[in-house]
């Protein structure tokens, strides 16, 4: 496997320095919303109550991180969306496999944080937000590991991203290529040979 790695674009240790941070300015933003919302300004660590959506399955590894670093009480409930590769490299179009997710049919009331592991055509967050918010959730924010640097990703509006990238195919934490190399816990480039 690691024969096929071309370049290491973003490696475990600037990873899990980069998830915990976004997971502090998440709880913060999170904590400051519903302390106002709650008028008072008392909204306790504890009385702070999320719903996680993590789209399946690329976002697996992130997800896995970033939540040991939000200490806040949530429900997990996940989204799955394949994609329809063109190429294996390149997404044209996405749908919801109902089948295989546990979206509750109303999200009212509930504060959703919606993440996904990359943005790049923008279709898939897209499709999964606009599914959101026909259950009406009282918030809805979004957040992504990573954005590649291409006008269509850099136009679709998220809340949190971890790294903009170039626009390059990669692999790695949880990314796959013809559902291999996910499990590699740094993000990386494949040799041309592995795509022939
Ligand atoms: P979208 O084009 O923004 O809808 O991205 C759809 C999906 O394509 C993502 O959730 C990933 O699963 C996959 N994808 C997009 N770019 C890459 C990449 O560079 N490596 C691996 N998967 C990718
Ligand atoms: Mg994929």
């Amino acid at each position: 496997m690691d024969q096929d790695i071309a370049t290491v674009l973003i490696d475990r240790h600037a990873i899990a320095t980069r998830v915990a941070e976004l997971a502090g300015r998440i709880t913060a933003d999170i904590r400051a919303d519903l302390a106002k919302e709650d008028g008072d300004g008392r909204n306790s660590e504890k009385d702070v109550e999320i719903t996680l959506v993590p789209i399946l399955s690329g976002s697996f590894m992130f997800v896995a991180d970033l939540i040991r670093h939000l200490p806040l009480r949530m429900q997990i409930r996940m989204l799955a969306v394949s994609s329809y590769p063109g190429k294996a490299t390149e997404t044209e179009g996405s749908t919801v496999k109902r089948e295989l997710t546990n979206l509750p049919e109303t999200l009212a009331g509930c504060h959703v944080l919606l993440i996904d592991d990359i943005l790049d055509s923008g279709g898939t967050l897209k499709l999964a937000a606009d599914l959101l918010r026909e259950r009406e959730p009282a918030s809805l924010r979004t957040c992504v590991l990573l954005r590649k640097k291409r006008d269509t990703a850099m136009h679709v509006p998220v809340d949190y991203v971890a790294f903009d990238i170039p626009d390059e195919f990669i692999v790695g934490y949880g990314l796959d290529y013809n559902d291999f190399y996910r499990n590699l816990p740094d993000i990386v480039t494949l040799r041309p040979e592995v795509f022939q």
